[in-house]
């Protein structure tokens, strides 16, 4: 333990501005429902939950919610994480080791980011889908949702394994990731067809990879607040008033008059 991990945020502006807009949406659920556990999975293998649930939770935190993200991707080993190929003990280890051997202290590392810590996925013996309906588990999610404000819980795709199937039902909330142009229609309504098994937990679907100009196009006024925009636009206004001023006191006309007298007179 000791160790810190290193968490860092994109610095892909529409990405972060996408994000703002989830961080809204579940901090509305907070305030209507008191909910503060989420489950992340994909529609399809490789679409993004991940680098989503990354900066999900580092959004967060910035915010100051006390926030927790839980590698719950048990199946692949953790040299293939980005964040803990490193770290020995995890979630699987924890889950698959009997009880006073692990304390749910010995998981939780601390990050970069003082309100976010972080549980990787560790090492496991067993199917994840037995670990998955442990009691432990619930008991692990009862302890987490006492200490801190937001659990991200970061699955893998609900389409390739039953593993997030089984947490819907004891998670507040569930979001589904599609990757835009990755995704097939079949995933997509096979994915909402499993999720909307629980209608009241589904928040909403987050659409990954979506090019600079279709984000654009769907949001609109995205450029409104961009500091150059506003300069241009401040500009523009203050030209306006100048003008109106000037035609007001009627040195406009003066100033084109003069201009004609000396055309006529060539
Ligand atoms: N919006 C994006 N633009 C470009 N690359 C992306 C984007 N989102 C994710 N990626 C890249 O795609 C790859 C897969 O992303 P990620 O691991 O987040 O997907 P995943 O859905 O969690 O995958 P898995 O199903 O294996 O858990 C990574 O290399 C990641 O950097
Ligand atoms: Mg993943």
């Amino acid at each position: 333990m000791g160790e810190i991990i290193s968490f860092y945020r994109s610095d892909n502006q529409m990405m972060n501005d996408a994000i703002d807009r989830v961080v809204v949406e579940i901090y509305k659920k907070k305030r209507q429902s008191g909910d503060r556990t989420f489950l992340m999975t994909g529609c399809s293998s490789g679409c993004g939950t991940t680098t989503n649930a990354i900066n999900l939770s580092i959004a967060l935190s910035v915010a100051g919610w006390k926030t927790v993200l839980l590698d719950c991707d048990l199946r692949k080993g953790a040299k293939y994480k980005r964040l803990s190929e490193n770290i020995r003990i995890g979630l699987g280890d924890y889950l698959s080791t009997a009880e006073r051997e692990l304390q749910l202290d010995d998981i939780i590392y601390p990050t970069n980011y003082p309100t976010l810590d972080y549980i990787p996925c560790g090492h496991s013996s067993g199917s994840p889908i037995t670990l998955f309906c442990t009691v432990k588990m619930e008991q692990l999610i009862d302890e987490l949702e006492k200490e801190y404000d937001y659990i991200l819980l970061d699955f893998p795709s609900i389409n390739a394994v039953s593993d997030a199937d089984i947490l819907i039902p004891r998670v507040d909330d569930t979001i589904l990731v599609l990757g835009f142009g990755m995704t097939s229609k079949k995933q997509l309504t096979e994915a909402k067809r499993k999720v909307e098994e629980f209608p009241d937990k589904y928040i909403g679907l987050l659409i990954n990879r979506v090019e600079f100009a279709q984000y654009r196009n769907a949001i609109r006024d995205y450029d409104y607040f961009r500091q150059a925009n506003l300069k241009k636009r401040y500009k523009r206004q203050m030209k306006g008033r100048v003008k109106g001023r000037v035609k007001k006191a009627g040195k406009v006309p003066k100033v084109k008059k003069a201009k004609k007298v000396k055309k006529e007179k060539k």
